[in-house]
């Protein structure tokens, strides 16, 4: 066990896309492969906190015995299985790049191909982070992630105080080497007071960056 210890906490994280199906063959989703999540939840573990890990579709696993694993394919999903472990954990962690919008109808049947235009029409899905953000408890901190292509650092601060967030990993899409599927990140961390850059790293020691400054923040 490391000085950094999060016995005795239980951590609940998000991972991977959510896929909102069109009919019973097809689906929206989006290239968020998890790697992250799942590389955050490690390092919750390694660092002896229970972890809740509620993933969305992905080809990943974990083994750790300190990770419990709910695995889910749509937001409503997604969102059903965080209610039911959100009261129960210190902290919250989303980092699943959940679909903001899914088909309005699903169609019992696979859509047949006709006509040269195929309108699919989109209704809004719940915002997991915010909706939690508005039940959260003083002793509860929550991060959440952004990834943006203009005015990041202003887009990423906004998020934070909508969704009622301590924290918010910015994840810079600039960079080569940076953002899905790559096993390496450029982030920024942004509290309301504070600004922490890193630089680019393995998607594991950019968690150990992430786990090291929540550790700072809720044992400070
Ligand atoms: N998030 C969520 N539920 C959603 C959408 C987003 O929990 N339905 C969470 C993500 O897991 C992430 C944060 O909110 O931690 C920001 O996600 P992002 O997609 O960047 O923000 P949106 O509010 O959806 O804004 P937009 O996609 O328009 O930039
Ligand atoms: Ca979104």
């Amino acid at each position: 066990m490391t000085e950094k210890s999060f016995k005795g906490k239980t951590v609940l994280i998000t991972a991977g896309p959510t896929y909102e199906p069109i009919d019973p063959v097809r689906f929206i989703g989006n290239h968020s492969t998890g790697k992250m999540g799942y590389a955050l939840a490690e390092c919750f573990a390694a660092h002896g906190a229970a972890v809740q890990l509620v993933s969305g579709p992905t080809g990943l696993h974990t083994n750790h015995t300190n990770i419990e694993v709910k695995r889910v394919t749509t937001a409503e999903e997604m969102y059903k299985a965080v209610l039911k472990r959100a009261d129960a954990a210190d902290i919250w962690v989303f980092a699943a790049a959940v679909a903001d919008y899914r088909p309005k109808t699903v169609a019992d049947k696979k859509i047949k191909k006709a006509g040269d235009e195929l309108t699919i029409e989109l209704v809004k899905n719940v915002d997991i982070a915010a909706a939690l953000g508005k039940e959260k408890e003083e002793w509860q901190f929550s991060v959440g992630f952004a990834l943006e292509t203009d005015n990041e650092a202003a887009n990423a601060r906004e998020k934070l105080r909508k969704k009622n967030l301590d924290m918010i990993v910015l994840n810079s899409l600039k960079d080569p080497g940076a953002g899905f599927a790559h096993d390496t990140n450029k982030i920024t961390i942004i509290e309301e007071e504070a600004t922490h850059t890193f630089e680019l790293k393995k998607k594991s020691e950019v968690a150990q960056d992430i786990v090291d400054l929540i550790w700072k923040r809720t044992n400070g």
